[in-house]
C-alpha cells in the first residue's frame, strides 16, 4: 500500500489517537498477565508456538474464545510485547518471547507482573479518574474513591495488602539487581541496618544475604509487618515512622519519602537522624531524581509515577534540587547521588 503525505496537524491527531488507546495496551498487557500468556510460551522453551497451543495451556475456561485472544495478541505483537512469525505455507502464526515479554513472567524474576496488576487495579484505576476533580478541588483520588487513606485501606482488606505488598516487592528485586552490585563499597562498617517501611522485608533480605556481617531491622506498620515470612537474619519491628524510627548504623528509605508531603518528609528524616549515629551513621535513599529530560528511557515512567503519588498518598516525585531542600531541612546537609540503570536513584545522606 503506497504511503500518504501527512502534514504536522493529522500528525497531532495521530498521535493523540495514541495517547487515547494507550490505557487499551495497558488492559491488554494486563489480560496477558492475567492468563499467564508470557509464561504458557516460556514453559516451550520460550517458543514460537501456535494460539492453539496458547489456548489449551490457559487453565479455568470451558469455552475460551480464541478470536478475541488472536486480537489481543495482534495488539501486543503490534506493542513489541511478543513476536508473530507467519509461516509462508499458510500455517498458523508462531508466537514467541521479546526482551519485554520476559518482564510479565510470574515463574521467573525479577518480574513487573505483580506491580501491573497493581498498577491496572480498579481501584488504582478510579483514583487516577478523579485528577481533574482534584485539581478543581483539591484532596486525593484515592481518598476520594475508597473514603479513606491509603494505608487505613490496606490495612482493612488483606487482599489489597497482598496486592500492594506483592507489587512493592517485585520492584524491590528489580531494583535490588542493579543497586547491589553498584553499592558493594557502601555497606562497609554497617552493623545494623534499618530499613524505615520496608514492607514485608524483600529488601533488606536481598541486602543480608550479599552482606552477611549485617543485622537487618525491617520497621513497617502492623498490619504489614503482621504478614512478612520470617527472615533469622532480620527482625521485624511495627510501629509508625511518624512517630519514631529503631536506632541502626544506617537506614534505607526504599520508595519511601516520595509517598510523603516534603513537610512530612522532613519530620521523617529528623527521626532517621535520632536514630543514628551522628559521626558515621547515614540514610540511604532508593527513589526517583527528577531529570526532566526525555534522553533517559525512564523519565516517562517516573514522571508518570509523580501523578500516581499525587493521587494514592499525596507524595511527589523529587528533582535534585528538591532533595536537596527537604534533605537539609530534614538534618542532612550533605548527600550524594548515584545514578543507577533504573527508575530509581541512590541518594546518601549525612547528618554531617
Ligand atoms: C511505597 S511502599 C515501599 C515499601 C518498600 N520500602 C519497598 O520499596 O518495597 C511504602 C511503605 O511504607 C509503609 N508505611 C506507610 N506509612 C507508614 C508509617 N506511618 N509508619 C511505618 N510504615 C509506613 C507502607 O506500609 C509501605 O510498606
Amino acid at each position: 500500500m503506497e504511503a500518504i503525505q501527512v502534514d504536522e496537524s493529522v500528525r497531532g491527531q495521530a498521535e493523540i489517537l495514541q495517547h487515547i488507546s494507550a490505557y487499551v495496551t495497558s488492559m491488554a498487557l494486563k489480560c496477558a498477565v492475567d492468563l499467564r500468556i508470557a509464561d504458557i510460551i516460556h514453559s516451550h522453551g520460550g517458543g514460537p508456538i501456535t494460539l492453539s497451543q496458547i489456548a489449551s495451556a490457559i487453565t479455568g475456561s470451558s469455552c475460551l474464545n480464541v478470536s478475541y485472544l488472536a486480537r489481543i495478541m495482534r495488539l501486543l505483537v503490534y506493542k513489541n510485547i511478543f513476536t508473530a512469525h507467519h509461516p509462508s505455507d499458510g500455517g498458523e502464526t508462531l508466537y514467541g518471547l521479546t526482551s519485554s515479554s520476559k518482564w510479565i513472567l510470574w515463574d521467573s524474576k525479577p518480574s513487573l507482573a505483580p506491580y501491573l496488576v497493581l498498577q491496572n487495579e480498579q481501584s488504582t484505576i478510579a483514583s487516577l479518574l478523579c485528577l481533574s476533580q482534584c485539581v478543581k478541588d483539591g484532596g486525593l483520588g484515592f481518598d476520594k474513591v475508597h473514603g479513606c487513606k491509603i494505608w487505613e485501606f490496606t490495612s482493612a482488606n488483606p487482599e489489597f495488602n497482598k496486592l500492594f505488598n506483592d507489587a512493592m516487592s517485585s520492584s524491590a528485586d528489580i531494583l535490588m539487581g542493579v543497586f547491589l552490585p553498584a553499592y558493594k563499597d557502601g555497606f562497609s562498617g554497617i552493623r545494623s541496618l534499618v530499613d524505615v517501611g520496608g514492607g514485608i522485608g524483600t529488601t533488606l533480605s536481598e541486602i543480608v544475604k550479599s552482606h552477611p556481617h549485617i543485622r537487618g531491622i525491617n520497621f513497617d506498620l502492623p498490619h504489614v509487618i503482621a504478614t512478612a515470612p520470617f527472615n533469622e537474619r532480620v527482625t521485624h519491628i511495627g510501629g509508625d515512622m511518624l512517630e519514631a524510627v529503631p536506632t541502626g548504623d544506617a537506614i534505607l528509605l526504599k520508595a519511601v519519602l516520595h509517598i510523603w508531603t516534603d513537610e512530612v518528609c522532613i519530620k521523617i528524616l529528623s527521626n532517621c537522624r535520632k536514630a543514628i549515629p551522628e559521626d558515621s551513621g547515614k540514610i540511604i535513599i532508593l527513589d526517583v531524581v527528577l531529570e526532566l529530560q526525555d534522553n533517559n528511557i525512564f523519565e516517562e515512567s517516573r514522571i508518570a509515577l509523580d501523578l500516581g503519588m499525587m493521587m494514592f498518598t499525596g507524595g511527589k516525585e523529587r528533582t535534585e534540587a528538591e532533595w536537596k531542600n527537604v534533605l537539609k531541612k530534614g538534618g542532612f546537609p550533605r548527600y550524594r547521588i548515584t545514578k543507577l540503570a533504573a527508575k530509581e536513584s541512590i541518594i546518601e545522606a549525612f547528618p554531617k
